[in-house]
C-alpha cells in the first residue's frame, strides 16, 4: 500500500501527548504540507499561527471556550496538553477559505501520521475565536488584516492508543 494510503487509513484522533517537543524539522514538515495544499484559484490564503503549548494564549482561548461552554471543571484543555498547537487562519471574504483550511488540515495531520506524531484537529474553539473578543485573539495570534480563525491541529507524540474510525460506505456512498 503507498504510503499515502497508510497514513490515511491509520490516521486517527490523538487526544494525550508526552512532553517530547516536535524537532524543527518535525514542525518544518507539517508547515509545509499545510502549505502545500491547494487551494480555490491558487490564492494560497491560508495563514499558520504555530504557538507552544504551554504559550498563555492557550490557557486564554479555553477560558473563554470554556465559559461560552458552560464548562465549570474540565478534565483537559482543548488540545491534550499537545508541546504545539497550529492555528490556521483564512481570508474572512474569500468564499473558499473554509474549504482551503479544511484541506490544509487535513494534509497536516496525514503529515503528522507519516511522521509518527500524533494530531488532534480542533474546531472547538472557533466560537471564542470569532466571537466578541476575536480582533483581540486576532492580533494575540497574529492573523493578517481580514482573517478570521477557521480551525487548529495539535502536533506531537502519542501518550495514547486509539484506533481510526470505523464508517459504513454502505450508508456514505451511493453509486448511480
Ligand atoms: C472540523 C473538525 C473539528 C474537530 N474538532 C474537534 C475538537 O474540537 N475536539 C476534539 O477532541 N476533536 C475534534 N475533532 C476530531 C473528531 O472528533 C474526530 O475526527 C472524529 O471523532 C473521528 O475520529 P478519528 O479522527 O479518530 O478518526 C474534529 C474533527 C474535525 C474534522
Amino acid at each position: 500500500m503507498s504510503d499515502v494510503l497508510k497514513a490515511m487509513e491509520q490516521r486517527c484522533s490523538t487526544r494525550g501527548y508526552t512532553a517530547e517537543e516536535l524537532t524543527k524539522e518535525e514542525l518544518d514538515a507539517l508547515i509545509r504540507a499545510g502549505l502545500q495544499a491547494p487551494t480555490a484559484t491558487n490564492r494560497q490564503e491560508i495563514h499558520i499561527t504555530v504557538v507552544k503549548g504551554g504559550n498563555p494564549i492557550l490557557a486564554e482561548i479555553e477560558e473563554l471556550k470554556n465559559k461560552q461552554r458552560g464548562i465549570v471543571d474540565p478534565q483537559h484543555n482543548f488540545y491534550y496538553e499537545a508541546p504545539t498547537v497550529l492555528l490556521l487562519s483564512a481570508e474572512k471574504a474569500f468564499a473558499w477559505s473554509p474549504v482551503d483550511a479544511g484541506i490544509a488540515v487535513e494534509n497536516i495531520a496525514l503529515a503528522a501520521e507519516g511522521l509518527g506524531l500524533g494530531s488532534l484537529i480542533i474546531g472547538c474553539i472557533k466560537d471564542a475565536l470569532t466571537g466578541d473578543r476575536r480582533e483581540y485573539f486576532a492580533k494575540a495570534l497574529d492573523f493578517p488584516e481580514g482573517y478570521e480563525f477557521v480551525i487548529a491541529i495539535a502536533a506531537g507524540h502519542k501518550a495514547v492508543e486509539k484506533e481510526p474510525h470505523a464508517y459504513s460506505a454502505e450508508k456514505n456512498v451511493s453509486f448511480i
